[in-house]
């Protein structure tokens, strides 16, 4: 666990870290892609921060490799590249810098690393975790196996690096569908997400059977509640997240991975758009979008949040925590993501 009061210290006698309205106003050109939803006075707080993460990576020759839900002084002030878990997957296996550092969850560092074993891959907090990386092990896909013999396994990213390494291929959001129909069984075990398996389910024809795990954020919303908001709301448009449960997709008009809803929004640019999905995805648009209404729901995923611009500058600045897959382990996992990104190019995804 991080000791936030020890970070504080030896971060403090090495950066002149206090807010700085004239800093803020040299960086302006960053803060305009967020003013829409960062005050003036949170801008003079972070802009020192945002200052010396710039500097300093350069300095470790490292990129920051940074999810749709990192929050927009991340997403916007030091991002080399923001995206969905594919795209961060793929861009991970083209990087030329000597260090990665993942603004994320941990299957998403460990991803990085399982195709880069000769980089240092960082994550800022090792707690960041996910409530569906959690719910399966790798004797999990074996109970699966064995209650469905000769059925190919297809794994969600959004598990641990054994768990990759026990099962056949990978999906994310933005193929799950394609890879599940591309398999040559007529039943295909997915795990870990219940929800993620209904809505491909729903959609193919192939039989699919699932883990029963879920994401904690995206299983709060209801149907009824979003049938409620569009009753008094009917412009609105409802862009889901395919972790929500099925009834839930029913009712948006749209539903993709977080990239394919942020595509979905600049495409069709609604008066008023409901993002179903995690809290900053709609912060991080809203002022490429100055037109469009966010109704922000709001549900925060806790485990995203534990990423902060302090401790991206503790990690760069420490080279910390670096994360370390068994070798075994992350030659298995990487044929599954391989495969997965192989197969999805394949299938022009
Ligand atoms: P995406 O792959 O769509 O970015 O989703 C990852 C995730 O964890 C959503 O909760
Ligand atoms: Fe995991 Fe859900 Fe958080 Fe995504 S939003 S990282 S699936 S807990």
């Amino acid at each position: 666990m991080l000791d936030i009061a020890n970070l504080r210290s030896t971060l403090s006698e090495h950066y002149d870290l206090a807010p700085s309205p004239e800093l803020a106003a040299e960086m302006s050109a960053i803060y305009e892609t967020m003013n829409r939803v960062v005050s003036p006075a949170d801008w003079a707080i972070y802009a020192p921060y945002v200052a010396a993460i710039n500097k300093l990576k350069k300095e470790r020759n490292a990129v920051i490799l940074a999810h749709n839900y990192m929050t927009p002084e991340i997403y916007h002030g030091v991002a080399d590249f923001v995206g969905d878990s594919l795209q961060l997957a793929i861009k991970a296996t083209e990087v030329e810098e000597a260090v990665i550092v993942q603004c994320g969850v941990h299957f998403m560092a460990e991803t990085s690393k399982i195709l880069n074993p000769a980089k240092t891959v960082l994550i800022p907090d090792t707690e960041a975790g996910c409530s569906l990386a959690e719910s399966i092990t790798a004797e999990g896909v074996e109970e699966m196996r064995a209650k469905y013999p000769g059925a190919p396994v297809v794994s969600y990213v959004n598990t641990t690096a054994e768990v990759k390494a026990a099962s056949d291929i990978c999906c994310t959001s933005a193929n799950a569908l394609q890879i599940v129909n591309a398999m040559e069984s007529d039943t295909v075990i997915m795990t870990p997400d219940q929800y993620l398996a209904q809505n491909v389910a729903n959609e193919s024809h192939k039989k699919v059977v699932f883990w029963e795990g879920s994401c904690i954020v995206h299983e709060l919303y209801t149907a009824e509640d979003l049938r409620a908001y569009r009753e008094h709301n009917p412009e609105v448009k409802i862009i889901a997240h395919p972790e929500c449960t099925p009834d839930v997709v029913a009712e948006a008009d749209y539903t993709g991975s977080t990239s394919g809803i942020v595509d979905w929004v600049h495409q069709h640019k609604p008066k008023e758009a409901m993002l179903v999905t995690e809290c900053s995805m709609a912060s991080n648009i809203a002022d490429e979008l100055p037109d469009v209404e966010f109704s922000k729901p709001c549900n925060m995923c806790p485990y995203m949040k534990k990423i902060s611009l302090e401790k991206i500058l503790w990690s760069l600045h420490n080279m910390s925590d670096e994360v370390v897959v068994d070798t075994a382990v992350a030659e298995k996992a990487r044929n599954a993501v391989e495969e997965m990104i192989r197969l999805s190019r394949k299938l022009g995804l």
